[in-house]
């Protein structure tokens, strides 16, 4: 921890485990550094990154101002796996906010995130520690292999627990605008705050790294409607099922989420079910919908998102 710190603070780039996924850390003040997250990346200058910090204290180096609802939000959730973005303080550099007057916030709920940026003494900022478009990683072997020869450091602490990315609200006076559906369930903030209001993807992009197609597995996924429409005779398919099948199917090829239907569990082991799935010699993998409550309507985001790069017909594999 001591070395990953220091490396932080002379301007390395270092990845690093939260509750949510893995995040590829440089000290969020230093330009250069950030610029070398964007490289490693392969990712577009127009996506802005999220700043971590460890303490409330930091908030105040990074937002320029933090209002009542703000503040009842981060009391509440923080640490934890809520982003919130706010009016951006003057002395962030422009390269993590890609020049938005926003800057996007969260404290993670993770022993080994908090004590690297409290050892840094700074706060972090870091995307998901992927190549851009492709799977978050969920366990160093997944950002080894993404980015084992872009990084100065990969610290290794298992699995993450939560396993999808954060939850993303914007806020704009006393209205909540939800970007991206993550680790805090949106019922969770909707019985603090009232119902979120969610931007339509196409009128205007609130949330520039949003594309349609992203979270990507290498192969094209489908989705089904249930398990009970999916042909599990396709011999160049991988199975993504949410629970455990009530029929049987083929060894090897099948990723069960969470055998007695647990939403939790279910996106603790997405990432790394379709990591797996993506290195077998298959054409497509066919993914069965899981109900949209609590970080179910994460999982159904994060698979439609991965379903739109699909390249096979929507049938095929589905009944
Ligand atoms: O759980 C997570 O959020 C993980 C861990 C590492 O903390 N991080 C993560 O970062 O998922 P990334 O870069 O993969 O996704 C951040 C998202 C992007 O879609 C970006 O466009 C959005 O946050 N974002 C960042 N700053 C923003 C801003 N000022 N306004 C709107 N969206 C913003
Ligand atoms: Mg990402």
């Amino acid at each position: 921890m001591r070395k990953a710190a220091s490396l932080i603070r002379a301007g390395g780039i270092v990845a690093f485990p939260t509750e949510t996924v893995y995040g590829l850390g440089a000290d969020a003040f230093n330009p250069v550094a950030v610029a070398r997250l964007f490289e490693a990346k392969g990712r577009p200058l127009f996506d802005p990154l999220i700043v971590h910090i460890a303490d409330f204290s930091q908030l105040a180096v990074v937002a320029s101002s933090v209002n009542r609802l703000a503040g009842r939000l981060a009391g509440r959730f923080w640490p934890g796996p809520l982003t919130m973005v706010l009016p951006r303080h003057e002395r962030v550099p422009v390269i993590v906010t890609a020049g938005l007057p926003t800057v996007a916030v969260r404290m993670p709920d993770h022993l080994i995130a908090q004590d690297l940026i409290r050892r840094a003494d700074t706060p972090i900022a870091a995307p998901s520690a992927n190549r851009f478009g492709h799977l978050s990683p969920t366990r160093a072997e997944h950002v080894l292999a993404q980015l084992g020869d872009r990084v100065d450091m990969i610290i290794d602490g298992g699995d993450c627990p939560v396993g999808v990315e954060s939850t993303i609200v914007k806020i704009e006076e006393d209205v909540c605008l939800l970007l991206r559906p993550g680790g805090v369930p949106v019922e969770d903030i909707e019985a603090m705050v009232g119902p979120l209001i969610r931007p339509s993807e196409t009128d205007k992009p609130e949330s520039p790294g949003r594309l349609p197609s992203h979270y990507a597995p290498s192969v094209p996924v489908v989705i089904a409607e249930s398990a009970e429409r999916i042909d599990f005779h396709r011999e160049d398919a991988g199975f993504l099922l949410f629970r455990g099948p009530q029929v049987e199917t083929p060894a090897g090829r099948t990723e069960v989420l969470s055998r007695k239907g647990d939403l939790r569990e279910a996106a603790a082991n997405l990432f790394a079910a379709l990591h797996r799935l993506e290195r077998l010699p298959i054409r497509v993998i066919i993914a069965e919908s899981v109900p949209e409550r609590g970080l179910g309507i994460a999982i159904m985001d994060r698979l439609r998102r991965a379903a739109a790069g699909a390249i096979v017909g929507e049938q095929e594999g589905v009944r």
